[in-house]
């Protein structure tokens, strides 16, 4: 698996700040349904940790189990979670990859948040069958899809402008078909200071492209969008459910 996160991670919290404030609603709400007494959540590719909180606040008393492959994301990750005294008691960093992660016997839920493009039809199945035999009953598979449902060109547009002490970030990021379900994706941090541009740093990965009716399909699990999840450019967050 090749590790798209690392030369980028520096920059990441700003993404997954908004990230986090644009999908939270949607899973908050999910989870606060779930027994978490019948088994960790096993959140898949944690990134930096944000949506790790988001579990944590909705299922105040389960035990989460946070699977990262990347090392610097994985790094940041371990930060947030080792200087949160609650956290710490309750989160388990683990450095692996879906789909053949290891997996408690019994989860009382799955996220799976920003990650499911990274893998091919294959691994996602096979990814699916496992966490649909390990769900406890009432339990369920929270995707988010990011929104790019079939490969299509998309011009470079910025997409974030933040600014952290003196320095101003823009993250550009434009896409195009590679061929069959596939996007791949350059992104582009800028930083400037006082207006003139310090740095660069560029990167590409690699997106399979999925709608919610595939992931259905090929998840052999029922389906609901996650109620919370409405409007133009609104996250796609599904939740799955064994049928
Ligand atoms: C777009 S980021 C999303 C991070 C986080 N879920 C969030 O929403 O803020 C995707 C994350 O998935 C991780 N990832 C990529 N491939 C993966 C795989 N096969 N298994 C688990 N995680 C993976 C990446 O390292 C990265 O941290």
């Amino acid at each position: 698996m090749r590790d798209y996160y690392s030369p980028v991670a520096e920059f990441y919290e700003m993404v997954a700040a908004r990230q986090a404030a644009s999908s939270g609603p949607a899973l908050a709400p999910v989870l606060a349904g779930v027994d978490s007494t019948s088994g960790p959540v096993v959140e898949i590719g944690a990134g930096t940790g944000r949506v790790t909180e988001i579990i944590a606040a909705a299922l105040p008393s389960a035990r989460i189990v946070a699977v990262e492959p990347s090392t610097a994301m994985r790094a940041v990750l371990t930060s947030r979670v080792a200087t949160d005294d609650t956290l710490r008691q309750r989160v388990t960093v683990v450095d692996a990859a879906a789909p053949d992660l290891p997996l408690p016997a019994t989860i009382c839920a799955a996220v799976v948040f920003g990650v499911a493009g990274h893998l091919d039809e294959p691994a996602r199945i096979r990814l699916w069958r496992r966490l649909r035999s390990r769900l406890a009953p009432g339990g369920v598979v929270v995707v988010e899809l990011m929104g790019v449902r079939r490969p299509r060109e998309i011009p470079p547009a910025l997409s974030i402008r933040d600014s952290i002490g003196r320095h101003d970030y823009e993250w550009w990021v434009a896409g195009s078909p590679a061929g069959g379900d596939l996007m791949r994706f350059t992104t582009t941090w800028r930083v400037y200071r006082a207006g003139q541009l310090i740095r660069e740093v560029s990167d590409s990965y690699d997106w399979h492209t999925i709608d919610s009716d595939q992931l259905t399909r090929e998840s052999g699990m029922v389906s609901r969008p996650a109620a919370a999840v409405t409007g133009a450019g609104a996250p796609e967050v599904v939740v799955l459910a064994a049928a």
